[in-house]
């Protein structure tokens, strides 16, 4: 079942003056953007601009600002990891251990990114992952040099065996979700990602009408919605919040109605794993509930025909890499989703933008959806 909710809670100028969110400062402040551009292997990601696809869906034009050969890694979540790591590293200062443990549970991208920037400082890295993960995604976090943890249960339980070891062995927890007593690193994450949106206001001049982010447990819808609001303020683009159907914990938060964020009800067994979160992140939640405009909960036929439709425009997409389109794919075809089409304003003079996040992370499962290897048409 595809499902919408429309924002109650939107307002025209939000107030994120709390301390606690203190990272919507740094990202107004762009402290991470000159970190970024020193790292080695640094550079922009393409914003590309998909003219046949835009005519095929009758909008005016549609963007893809893709995220899926980021440093190498294959998606956007090493801007975040790099970020939260090197202030860590600084705050503990000269006298820590040497080396440094790192820690995160992940579905695949996170820890990958963990794993990456420990490997490149010279630092060691444990990371917690749910059993049933696709082999290649392990491998991929093997091959930085981690040592992966395999725990029975969904990516909620990996976070709670992640922090309760890391408290055991005095490790650095770099978790992507804020809860309670655990607010500094994910807001140094989500700084991280927002150089993402900061590229796309140094490579374009266009004004979006609609921009599609996808939602796990916030960091980079959050990111996104806080630079929008700050560049355009009330006259900022329509802001969708994509998730899957099964795990659509901010739509569900929304409904609820009492503005907390609530858990999900869904199985979380959607291939959109990167998307498979229970719970909000304590950081995103306040900034995606004040901004955003509307949320979607999408089922896996919409990732599949997100990924077939990049296949053939020449984008390599894995399957939370494609939720953004597979969100505008649904709310453009389906009936039941309408009213949430009208109030987008969506057609033929819409200027539109995706985030692809992520490259084919498990190629086995990508090449059954297109038919043919990665990469190749
Ligand atoms: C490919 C991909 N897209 C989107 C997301 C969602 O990001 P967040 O958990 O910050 O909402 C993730 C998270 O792991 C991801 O791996």
């Amino acid at each position: 079942m595809a499902r919408f909710a429309l924002n109650p809670f939107c307002v025209p100028e939000p107030d994120w003056s709390a301390p606690e969110l203190a990272y919507t400062e740094a990202i107004r402040r762009g402290d991470q953007f000159a970190f970024h551009h020193a790292l080695p292997g640094y550079a922009p990601s393409p914003l590309r601009d998909l003219p046949e696809l835009a005519a095929e869906l009758n909008l005016a034009s549609l963007a893809v600002k893709d995220e899926s050969d980021r440093f190498g890694i294959q998606a956007f979540k090493g801007l975040g990891a790099s970020y939260a790591i090197d202030s860590v590293l600084r705050a503990l200062g000269p006298d820590r251990p040497d080396p440094v443990t790192f820690t995160a549970a992940t579905d695949g991208n996170h820890g990958r990114a963990v794993a990456w920037t420990a490997k490149r400082l010279g630092q060691h890295a444990v990371i917690f992952m749910p059993d049933d993960t696709a082999p290649s995604r392990i491998e991929n976090i093997e091959a930085e040099g981690a040592e992966v943890r395999l725990i029975k249960g969904t990516f909620d339980h990996c976070v709670r065996a992640c922090a309760d070891t890391a408290k055991r062995e005095g490790w650095q927890v770099i978790a992507d979700t804020a809860y309670p007593g655990y607010m500094e690193v994910p807001g140094y994450i989500m700084t991280g990602y927002s150089t993402i949106f900061a590229e796309i206001a140094d490579q374009t001049d266009r004004t979006y009408d609609a921009v599609f982010l996808p939602a796990g447990v916030g960091g980079l819808a959050a990111a996104g919605t806080v630079s929008f609001v700050q560049r355009h303020g009330a006259d900022r683009p329509r802001l969708v919040c994509v998730e899957p159907d099964d795990s659509a914990c901010f739509l569900e938060s929304i409904d609820h109605g009492d503005g907390e964020p609530h858990q999900a009800t869904g199985a979380q067994r959607s291939m959109m794993v990167g998307l498979c979160c229970g719970m909000p992140s304590l950081l995103a939640w306040p900034v995606i509930r004040d901004a955003m405009h509307l949320f979607l909960g999408i089922e896996d036929e919409y990732a599949i025909a997100a990924i077939r439709t990049f296949h053939s425009h020449g984008i390599t997409s894995g399957e939370s890499g494609a939720s953004c389109l597979a969100g505008l794919l649904a709310v453009l075809q389906r009936d039941d989703l309408a009213p949430a089409r009208e109030h987008l304003g969506l057609g033929q003079d819409s200027h539109v933008l995706v985030i692809n996040t992520e490259g084919a992370t498990d190629p086995a499962n990508h090449a059954r959806i297109v038919g043919s290897e990665p990469g190749q048409r």
